[in-house]
């Protein structure tokens, strides 16, 4: 069989990757490089807990996804030889507020009672470990099994896997138009027309140019800086920010906005400030380090902010997008339920509850 992905981010590499392991032929149409889009410009947290996520059937698919990340990158960095810095180093959430904090710990409470373990940390013990805290901060709820990946990492090794695998790889070429009625018939590119059996448009924040998926973009701006071992050792996700060390200790990710803004290019001031208040409020000291760069991207966003999985209303078109700020964390299971579906039509309770069909008449 031979398929055709819309999107080289993180979602249609990982499909792929799965399809190509089963001996399909696949051919992958980036518009622009592959592995650069929001994959690239997110920031790598597998936080389903830290999300606040409530215990329901896409909290369980965070969950499971979260679960099979060691597996996933250990696989991954044997078959290409690169290093993912994948990080179980559990994420702290700081309360910067008393009432915050009875609202975090309200959430902990929720999540011991499906059998997640999480932490109350008092400001006195946060200290301890953590001298440089802002003033704000009255304790923090620790989530052990929450951690990050270096998702710019886990790109390069996973465009990586592909083409080791024999896919083929089209950059600089923009999808126009899915062909076919009521079945697949090709995609109509700006280098013409490319033929196969079926198509998977994981086109993140861009899939509605293409089918009607009520996928809108939701602007992230972020910002890195200087980071010395000795600062933090874990993630702390916040209200006013998140602050990610990498493994290596080469920088820390902030972030992030959340502007809907459309597809409006560039860093603004207001972005900026947002990020920088957001570190000082949290750990002062770091407010002082070098920043390293800034950037920005576009998560893939839905109405109801859950992705949109599975079959559509044409034969041979499915769809695979929308994870919104989760598309880090759930790319192995998105790829596993996608290929059972393509590969076996096995068609999980996720896909009917993920189904793009949910926003027809909207
Ligand atoms: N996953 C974090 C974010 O979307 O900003």
């Amino acid at each position: 069989m031979e398929g055709i992905i819309v999107g080289g981010g993180i979602i249609g590499l990982s499909i792929a990757r799965e399809l190509l392991k089963a001996g399909h032929k696949i051919t992958i149409l980036e518009k622009d490089t592959i592995g650069k889009g929001a994959s690239w410009t997110a920031g790598g947290m597998l936080a389903p807990q830290s999300e606040g996520l409530k215990p329901d059937l896409f909290f369980d698919f965070c969950i499971q996804s979260r679960d099979m990340y060691p597996q996933f990158v250990e696989e991954l960095e044997k078959e290409t030889g690169t290093e993912v810095s994948y990080w179980d180093c559990g994420i702290l959430c700081p309360a910067y507020s008393y009432e915050e904090a009875g609202e975090l710990q309200k959430n902990m409470e929720m999540y011991k009672e499906v059998g997640l373990p999480g932490e109350w940390w008092d400001r006195s013990k946060l200290e301890k470990k953590y001298p440089h805290i802002g003033k704000s901060i009255v304790g923090g709820v620790f989530y052990p099994e929450d951690g990050q990946v270096d998702n710019r990492l886990l790109m390069e090794s996973l465009t990586k896997s592909v083409k080791q695998l024999g896919a083929k790889v089209l950059e600089n070429t923009t999808a126009l138009k899915i062909l076919g009625e009521d079945s697949f018939e090709g995609v109509e590119t700006n280098r013409g027309i490319l033929q196969g059996d079926y198509c998977i448009v994981s086109a993140g924040a861009w899939s509605s140019y293409l089918l009607d998926a009520k996928v809108y973009p939701m602007k992230g701006q972020m910002m890195a800086v200087d980071i010395d071992p000795s600062d933090i050792d874990t993630v702390f996700f916040g209200s006013k920010a998140y602050l990610i060390p990498r493994k290596d200790y080469s920088r820390m990710v902030i972030g992030a906005t959340e502007e809907l803004v459309g597809f409006t290019e560039g860093n603004t001031p207001e972005g900026l400030l947002q990020l920088s208040s957001g570190l000082k409020e949290t750990m002062p000291p770091l407010a002082h380090r070098k920043v390293q760069e800034i950037w920005y991207g576009y998560r893939p966003a839905t109405p109801d902010l859950l992705p949109v999985l599975g079959k559509t209303d044409r034969e041979g078109v499915f769809i695979a997008s929308g994870h919104h700020r989760n598309g880090i964390l759930l790319a192995p299971i998105t790829a596993k339920v996608m290929a059972d579906l393509i590969l076996k039509g096995v068609e999980s309770p996720y896909l009917q509850h993920f189904s793009v069909n949910r926003f027809k008449g909207m």
